[in-house]
């Protein structure tokens, strides 16, 4: 099974390694993230290691409306919602981490189901995959703010799954545990944590066997 995969945060961590999964495949991948220098590094990375993966990049900021309606509205198999912003703190501290963070884990990804899923729902074939986070089962004092996006962003996916059911569009929810990415760059890291790539086998092993519903990584 081959596609086109547009994937959003694809520059590094998570959505990075998601992106390479599905270029080792042969898909096509469209990669957004804000920094153009990483998206062109991408580019160089694609034409020497992925010669069969065509790869597209777009840079937009998806927190605001505006980089949200730039984004190309493509023929995709897959939509895959990963960007996200993390950032430690508690709903009271001077900084509003919590409007800061909304605009991005919740709002793009609502504006983005908007803009692309009618696509899918005319092609009636298509699979939504959204990055979630365990975040939503283990609750930590410091981690509110970003828990407290990742809860309304699984709020929206049901919504999503329960409007797209027999529509021929597949939905799937990947939370994954604490993972080595760029997020943890001025934090300890847990012991166990999942490497990128473990994430990324859980998203393309969903889509290439029709996985659905939450899955835990
Ligand atoms: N890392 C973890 O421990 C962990 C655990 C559970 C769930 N998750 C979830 O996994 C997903 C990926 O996390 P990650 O740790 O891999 O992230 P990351 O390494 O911080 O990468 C974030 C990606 O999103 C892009 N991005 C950031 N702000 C953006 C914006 N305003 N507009 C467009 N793109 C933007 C970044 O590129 P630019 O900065 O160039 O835009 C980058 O490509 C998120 O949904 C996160 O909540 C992560």
């Amino acid at each position: 099974m081959k596609g086109h995969v547009l994937i959003t945060g694809a520059t590094k961590g998570i959505g990075r390694a998601c992106a390479m999964r599905f270029a080792q495949a042969g898909w096509s991948v469209t990669a957004v993230a804000r920094t153009t220098e990483d998206l062109q590094q991408m580019q160089r990375v694609w034409a020497k290691n992925y010669p069969n993966s065509v790869l597209h990049t777009h840079a937009a900021d998806l927190s605001d409306a505006k980089g949200v309606s730039s984004v190309p509205q493509g023929d995709y198999d897959v939509l895959l919602l990963n960007a996200a912003a993390f950032a430690p703190g508690q709903l009271l501290d001077e900084a509003d981490l919590y409007t800061a963070m909304h605009q991005l884990n919740v709002l793009a990804n609502h504006r983005l189901a908007r803009r692309l899923l009618p696509g899918f729902v005319a092609r009636q074939r298509g699979h939504l995959v959204v990055i979630g986070s365990t975040g939503t089962d283990h609750w930590k004092k410091y981690m509110t703010a970003y828990v407290a996006t990742k809860y309304a962003l699984r709020g929206l996916y049901l919504g999503w799954e329960a409007e797209l059911a027999g529509s021929g569009v597949l939905t799937t929810l990947v939370a994954p545990g604490a993972t080595l990415t760029a997020s943890w760059e001025n934090e300890t890291p847990p012991p166990d944590i999942l490497q990128p790539e473990e994430v990324a086998e859980v998203v393309f092993s969903a889509v290439t066997n029709q996985r659905t519903g939450r899955l835990l990584v």
